[in-house]
């Protein structure tokens, strides 16, 4: 590596998808020692040899640091994306990650769900929720927006149904909800900064090139 190369700078969402993401980019020969390490209250680690800096930040924040080019690089859930609407280049759907988004509740809500009926909705994504039932499904609701455990609106009656994001369907089952219909798949993404993409476009294409080899 030339000693004039700049930084390429990866932002990666916390938990689940930042592991997935590590022994990815393991397996194309990029590996980050120091970002193991669980008790570090480091925030951003550095790959000297392939000039690479890695950061971690809570997921809906990626798609801010690629926009304004903090970040080059970013690996966020499908989910963030289309909620928080940044400009950047959605470059590859790296396959992990794989859940639904959907509209849950009881049995019950079904009814409501037909006839267009005035509902509450629950959710951590209320653009999702609101394009979904204002442009796709031209009901009016009215959107309660939620941080977490979302599953709790319609148990304790703060919402009719949730639109919220199902993977093996098991905090469903086991607080009495299901699925009532599905908006879209989601995964995890690759996303670049749109001008990082054309002054970096070799090192960048190169990476993409990379790991679609070994997807
Ligand atoms: C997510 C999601 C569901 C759950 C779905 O929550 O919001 O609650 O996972 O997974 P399952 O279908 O396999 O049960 P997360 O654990 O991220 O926490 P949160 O509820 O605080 O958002």
């Amino acid at each position: 590596m030339s000693e004039d190369m700049r930084y390429l700078t990866f932002a990666l969402g916390k938990g689940r998808l930042a592991k997935k993401t590590l022994e990815l980019f393991e397996q194309i020969g990029i590996t980050c020692e120091e970002m193991k390490d669980k008790d570090s209250r480091k925030l951003i680690f550095v790959n000297e040899e392939h000039k690479l800096k890695f950061f971690l930040s809570k997921g809906p924040d990626v798609p801010t640091y690629v926009e304004y080019g903090a970040a080059d690089i970013g690996v966020v859930g499908k989910d963030t994306l289309l909620e928080e609407q940044r400009r950047a280049y959605e470059v590859l759907d790296l396959g992990f990650g794989k859940c639904r988004m959907c509209v849950c509740g009881p049995e019950s809500a079904k009814e409501l769900l037909k006839h267009h009926e005035m509902i509450r909705v629950a959710s951590k994504y209320p653009n999702i929720a609101k394009d979904y039932f204002y442009n796709k499904k031209h009901q009016t609701v009215d959107i309660i927006k939620l941080n977490g455990s979302v599953e709790l609106g319609p148990i304790v009656g703060l919402s009719d149904v949730i639109v919220d994001i199902v993977e093996t369907g098991s905090t469903l089952r086991e607080n009495g909800l299901e699925v009532l219909e599905e908006i879209c798949p989601l995964s995890a993404r690759m996303i670049v900064n749109q001008v990082s993409m054309k002054m970096e476009a070799d090192r960048i294409k190169k990476l993409i090139a990379d790991i679609k080899e070994i997807l």
